[in-house]
């Protein structure tokens, strides 16, 4: 591809008239901006998002590879592998067509209730910012876009429209900005997203951070867009350094288009204000390859199941492993073979494989717990234990069956307000979700109602609920028979988010024997959805018999007690972690803690999986044989279950965030009075449990693998590019993930660890520096991560890894600049930000 300089992006501004300019600084519809041919530029497409590439189709006829949640990625602490991801995420954004994608979310894990938690990376500025870089710059190696997300301080949903985060200076440098600058500092990130809500009084689409920060101080010259509709003003808008409101076009969701090329001609908004954001949205075409005929990167070919199924096993975090009940022995205890698996648990049968909101893709499959366990030849027997907390599951096959009954799925019929039929979708599932898509169907005021036919066929005799999950009117039949007809309303004031995710449901009972099918009909007024005008969405839901709670429970427990294992997996879904809400409480839904309990006292060789994008509450865990933290873990979620739990892949993850032991003590994001104040100043996650002197279920930086390690000595300003030249055997690559980053040169210091590997297996440990400053005059946490690399090692191995401490880790902001403080820093090196047993110091000016 001819690289395009900035002599010639400056030629083709000079090409475009006022209104061509203003009109490419919104979106042409809800994911694409405007081609201008008078620039040589064509469609630029974006699309979330952070767990795989939506496309600009948003159901099961476009699938995505599903990678595990971003809080996944981050428990690898392997920069390396992330970069593959970023990879394969570009690789997946050219097949679909798209050129930007709207990841990675680099908001603080700042409380564990916060809805997008699982969307997020961590808690620790430098662990985000590490991971931050590294999957922006495998995805940009290949020529699609980052955008970087949201700037600034939407670390939690609860009014995230309109909330004002009160942040001071020094907090919002240490901890909320240092992903942002090291991604658009070292990765060059090419976008970066306007959050929302408001910081310190203006709302961040209107906020002079962008321009002070973004382009004075970090020299940034990418493209700001607006989160989607977070574009509320005019001018002042185009006063601030924001490029592009999102999404369009702007005669539906403004505010700019004529009311902009109004103010400029007005001389309200300066017309060179307007040069600036057009010259980056073409040198942001130019970087994916937008402008004329360019040909775009083609991103090397991935082997995506084998990737999603080793990242997954990579972030698997193994809390506990009481003797050694993991990883089981595939010739059993006494060589006749495993035995029977009792497999158990609401989210055993069903993969829970991401989060919800707008990071939600259409996987091509999932392997659940059940499918990985089965094919990796395991003798299964499952009982889910457990269902109530669910809202039932949308209709699916084997009960879903198109008219005619010989395929599974549904019929979506479209009709004018006339009664016409406009237009027609087979599908094959029963979830449906029109964004722009209606544009394909016809013009979409021309929509007025549609209708979702198909059959349900019983499997068995019982009661079936049957329904919807949506907004506005529905009206359900079956062969003929009203069984509802309803408008349905969302609570006041309910976020787009929780919207999409969690709308109300309704069901009704119908009873069917045995291999009896009912001919469904489900009829929905376009104009009532919320999106009226441009989509709509609702699910047909279908539960189908089931025993009563204690029915299940009793099943599940005889299935133990029965078994020579028992598997059970725990976990929240989509609707209980998602954008646009937060969670209210971090226990695990309805009777999974019962379920446990009872299950363990059935049969203690159990191991607890849990499968939940972000921290529960574990009031068991000191109880159970093994507990394997699994996140959501992507499509082949099951297959990666069965390698860790089989011992074919190590448990590699270490933890991102501070799993806690109960919810005293933790920070809300409930505002108070429109206003969200982040008091707590620095101290977030294990900075305040350090602070706090209170005990975590599991720290930070914590996980074990499948063998022991013995920490054996630390060398501070070490050659770290060949450690082995320090005292110790073998040596390990250059430098670790710390390394690189602000301040690197200055001050930064060297630093060598030796370990060794005291198990009987080859495995992987995550080395972990932090640092600390008791003396000083400024507050500061107990420590803090200061840097990490991981170390490979065989049984009885010793190596010896460099990392380099980039001065950025010794510095505090302070009278409006970066400063360090001379003196004495501690060092502390170790397996977890609570096991630590090498120390050091350095002395810095
Ligand atoms: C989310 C963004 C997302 C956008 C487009 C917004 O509601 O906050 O993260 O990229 O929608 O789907």
């Amino acid at each position: 591809m001819r690289a395009i300089g900035e002599a010639d992006l400056q030629s083709r501004l000079a090409r475009l008239s006022l209104d061509q300019k203003v009109r490419l600084l919104t979106g042409a519809d809800f994911w694409a901006l405007y081609p201008e041919p008078g620039a040589g530029l064509r469609r630029i497409v974006t699309s979330d998002g952070p767990a795989g590439v939506r496309g600009e189709t948003w159901d099961e006829r476009d699938t995505s590879a599903n990678i595990p949640s971003p809080t996944a990625l981050a428990a690898t602490w392997d920069c390396d592998r992330v970069a593959a991801i970023g990879r394969l995420l570009a690789a997946e954004a050219r097949r679909k067509g798209v050129d930007v994608l709207l990841a990675p979310t680099v908001n603080l894990h700042r409380t564990p209730y916060g809805g997008r938690h699982f969307e997020c990376f961590s808690e620790d500025p430098l662990l985000t910012a590490r991971i931050g870089v590294a999957y922006v710059r495998g995805l940009q190696s290949q020529g699609v876009g980052a955008t970087v997300k949201h700037f600034i301080c939407n670390d939690s949903e609860t009014e995230r429209m309109s909330v004002d985060v009160r942040i001071d200076d020094r907090t919002l440098r240490e901890l909320y900005l240092a992903p942002f600058e090291a991604i658009v500092r070292e990765a060059g990130a090419w976008a970066v997203m306007a959050s929302y809500n408001r910081v310190n009084g203006p709302t961040m689409t209107e906020s002079p951070l962008l321009r002070s920060i973004l382009h004075d101080e970090w020299g940034y010259d990418g493209l700001v867009m607006s989160d989607w509709t977070a574009t509320r003003s005019t001018e002042a808008a185009a006063r601030a350094a924001l490029d592009l409101a999102m999404p369009g076009p702007a005669e539906r969701f403004g505010p700019w288009g004529d009311a902009l090329l109004e103010a400029v001609r007005a001389g309200q908004v300066d017309e060179a204000l307007l040069d600036d954001k057009v010259l980056r949205i073409l040198r942001m075409a130019a970087r994916v390859g937008g402008l004329d005929d360019a040909v775009p990167v083609s991103p090397a070919p991935v082997d995506i199941p084998r990737e999603l199924r080793a990242t997954a096993a990579a972030s698997f975090v193994l809390a506990r492993n009481e003797r050694s009940l993991l990883p089981l022995d595939r010739s059993g205890p006494d060589g006749s073979g495993l035995g029977r698996v009792a497999l158990i648990g609401p989210n055993a049968e069903i993969a829970r494989t991401l989060g919800g909101g707008s990071a939600t893709v259409y996987p091509p499959y999932t392997v659940s717990p059940l499918d990985g366990l089965r094919a990796a030849g395991l003798d299964v027997a499952l009982a889910p234990g457990t269902l109530g907390h669910l809202r039932p599951a949308a209709a699916r096959a084997p009960w879903l069956l198109r008219p005619g009954g010989s395929t599974s799925g549904s019929v979506v019929r479209f009709f004018s307000p006339s009664g016409e039929v406009i237009g027609s979708e087979q599908r094959d599932g029963a979830v449906f979700r029109w964004m722009s898509e209606f544009a394909a169907i016809g013009a979409p005021e021309q929509i007025d109602r549609l209708e979702v036919s198909c059959l349900i066929r019983a499997t068995e005799a019982g009661t079936y609920q049957l329904g919807v999950t949506g907004i506005g009117r529905f009206r359900l039949l079956a062969d003929e028979g009203v069984l509802f007809d309803e408008t349905l309303t969302m609570r006041k004031g309910a976020d787009v988010g929780e919207t999409l995710m969690a709308p109300p449901v309704r069901l009704a009972p119908l009873d069917l024997a045995a291999g009896q099918s009912v001919a469904v009909r489900l009829e929905h007024d376009v104009h009532t959805s919320p999106m009226a005008g441009f989509g709509t969405f609702f699910q047909l839901l279908l539960e189908v018999p089931h025993g009563t709670d204690d029915e299940e429970l009793q099943a599940a427990v005889a299935l133990a007690a029965g078994s020579d294992i028992a598997v059970v997996v725990v976990g929240t879904t989509a609707e209980v972690e998602s954008e646009g809400f937060d969670r209210t409480s971090l226990a695990l839904p309805g009777r999974q803690d019962k379920l446990v309990r009872t299950v363990v006292a059935a049969n203690p060789r159990t191991v607890v999986v849990v499968n939940s994008g972000a921290p529960v509450l574990l009031p068991w865990a000191g109880d159970v044989g093994a507990v394997l933290l699994t996140w959501f873990g992507g499509q082949e979620f099951g297959n990666a279950l069965a390698d860790v739990l089989l011992g074919e892949a190590e448990p590699g993850g270490r933890l991102p965030t501070t799993w806690p032991a109960s919810e005293d003590g933790l920070l809300s994001g409930q505002p108070a009075g429109g206003v969200l104040s982040y008091t707590e100043g620095l101290f977030i996650g294990y900075r305040a449990f350090d602070r706090d002197g209170r005990e975590p279920l599991f720290p930070f930086g914590y996980g074990r693998g499948y063998t022991t390690w013995s920490y054996d000595s630390i060398t501070v300003d070490c050659d770290e590019a060949n450690p082995a030249g320090a005292p110790g055997v073998g040596g390990q690559g250059v430098g670790g993930q710390g390394v690189g980053g602000q301040g690197v040169g200055g001050q930064s210091v060297a630093v060598c660890v030796e370990v060794r590997n005291t198990g009987s297996r080859p495995g992987r440990e995550v080395v972990q520096v932090y640092a600390s400053r008791p003396d000083s005059a400024v507050e500061r946490p107990a420590k803090w991560l200061a840097g990490f690399t991981a170390v490979d090692a065989d049984p009885g191995e010793t190596v010896n890894v460099g990392i380099l401490l980039p001065e950025r880790a010794f510095q505090h902001w302070a009278d409006g600049g970066w400063t360090l403080e001379a003196g004495t820093f501690g060092l502390a090196a170790g397996s977890s930000s609570a096991s630590l047993p090498l120390t050091a110091s350095v002395a810095l000016k």
